[in-house]
């Protein structure tokens, strides 16, 4: 029987489960693949760190890196996390030492998986990313073997548990943002310090590899980022009225021959189906010929569903296919024009809190007028006592830089009370 000797690195909440998972599953994953997995090394920052695993002693390495040299290991398992620092370390070390690697780390793929993927490829092992993007999900292995046969012209959907949570809590239980933030917390649904998860930087990094494989390109930076810290509990109830729900969406588009990567708050129809993805669940939808639209969802984070990504990954290796860690080899991947979305068209949805006095509609109107774009819905709420009014406006199609200057525009007047709100819509 062939054999894999295997060191995890990082123990914390994905390696510790997928520790006990190897341990107990390795029957039936040694006949599957027809190969057994050996979890010969395994480390962690603090050694002495109280942890309800059954670690021998001789599996500690002495040092992170040891994985990197010793002979009797043949795959690293990254679960440290962040694109710098010893994951990185730990990465590039083990490629260059011809060893095989799995990451769930999205920060460092985002970042480095160029450079990765050429010493992967020239040194014949493997690197597998699946738990980097949408936990559970199995979508890059999807775009990697299921949908080969496709030339793929859009990927979006919702790629962010957590901001998912939150704004479906807002919609479905009445509360505010910072209430749900605090319930999100309190149920581990968010980090202490969820960031990255409220300012679409999460998103970004998973829309890159996702757009990288999809339009066998390299990585590309030229990205519009949006997250949901300005939602507020009106917006969603205005869309509700108008028959829409707010998501985070990550969109990757090809459109007249021109990519478009973005990442922001989407006004989406009530009746479609991804208006209808609520909580921690993420959903990927990807258009591609032949096959037209294929749609995944599942649990995007959680030692669980991570775990169940990651040992997709671990099986390719124990059947011992060396694969392009992109799909097709560093020199086939094209180097892609990426273009910014000021010229991208939207329709859209505003909403300005302005003093209730005459002239002011009138003053907004000629604002969207000067900036080439027609307004489809015009409502206003006046609040008699505040003497305010909300104004919301929905537009025909218009180009995004134009949404922009209205923003701009309108931001400077003196009966504008709040910052004035631009969500685009998806039709
Ligand atoms: N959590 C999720 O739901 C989820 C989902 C998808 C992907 N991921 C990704 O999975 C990776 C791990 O996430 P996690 O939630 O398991 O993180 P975590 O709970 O913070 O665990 C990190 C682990 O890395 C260890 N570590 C830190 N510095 C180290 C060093 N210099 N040498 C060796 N070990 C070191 C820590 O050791 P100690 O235990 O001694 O502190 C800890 O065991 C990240 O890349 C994350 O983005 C997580």
């Amino acid at each position: 029987m062939r054999k894999l000797n295997i060191a995890i690195v990082g123990l914390g909440n994905i390696g510790s489960y997928l520790f006990n998972y190897l341990k107990e599953n390795k029957k039936i994953l040694t006949e599957k693949n027809n190969c057994l997995p050996v979890v010969k090394y395994v480390s962690a920052k603090n050694k002495s760190k109280k942890r309800s695993l059954r670690i021998n002693k001789n599996q500690w390495l002495k040092n992170y890196l040891e994985a990197t040299k010793l002979n009797d290991v043949d795959l690293i398992i990254e679960l440290i996390g962040g694109a710098e620092g010893p994951a990185k370390k730990l990465v590039f070390n083990a490629l260059r030492n011809k060893k095989h690697v799995v990451t769930a780390n999205k920060a460092l793929i985002a970042r480095y998986g160029d450079e990765l993927s050429k010493i992967a490829e020239k040194n014949k092992v493997n690197l597998e990313f699946e738990a980097s993007v949408c936990g559970g999900v199995p979508i890059i292995r999807l775009l990697k073997e299921g949908l080969i046969a496709n030339k793929i012209s859009k990927i979006y959907g919702i790629f962010n548990g957590t901001s998912n949570y939150i704004l479906s809590s807002m919609d479905k239980e009445n509360k505010s943002f910072n209430e749900v933030l605090f319930n999100a917390k309190k149920l581990g649904y968010a980090e202490s310090n969820p960031s990255a998860d409220l300012n679409g930087d999460d998103v970004s990094s998973k829309l890159k590899i996702l757009s990288s494989l999809c339009f066998n390109s390299l990585l590309n930076d030229k990205i519009y980022v949006e997250g949901i810290k300005r939602i507020e509990k009106t917006d969603i109830d205005n869309a509700n009225k108008l028959g829409f729900k707010i998501k985070l969406l990550g969109y990757a588009e090809k459109l007249n021959n021109k990519i478009y990567q973005r990442v922001h708050p989407t006004l989406i129809k009530k009746d479609s189906y991804v208006a209808g993805i609520d909580g921690v669940l993420n959903a990927v939808i990807v258009d591609g010929k032949p096959i037209g639209q294929s749609t995944i969802q599942g649990e995007g984070a959680g030692p669980a569903a991570t775990t169940s990504a990651l040992i997709s990954d671990i099986s390719s290796i124990l059947r011992g296919n060396i694969k392009f860690p992109f799909s097709l080899s560093s020199m086939k991947r094209k180097k892609l024009k990426f273009e910014n979305i000021n010229e991208r068209f939207f329709s859209a949805y505003f909403r300005f809190e302005v003093l209730d006095k005459p002239g002011v509609l009138s003053s907004i109107t000629n604002v969207f007028s000067k900036n080439k774009t027609s307004i489809k819905r015009l409502i206003q709420n006046p609040n008699k006592n505040k003497k305010i009014s909300s104004v919301i406006i929905i537009t025909h199609d218009s180009k995004d830089k134009y949404l922009n200057k209205i923003l701009k525009e309108i931001s400077k007047k003196n009966y504008l009370k709040r910052k004035p709100k631009l969500i685009r819509i998806d039709d």
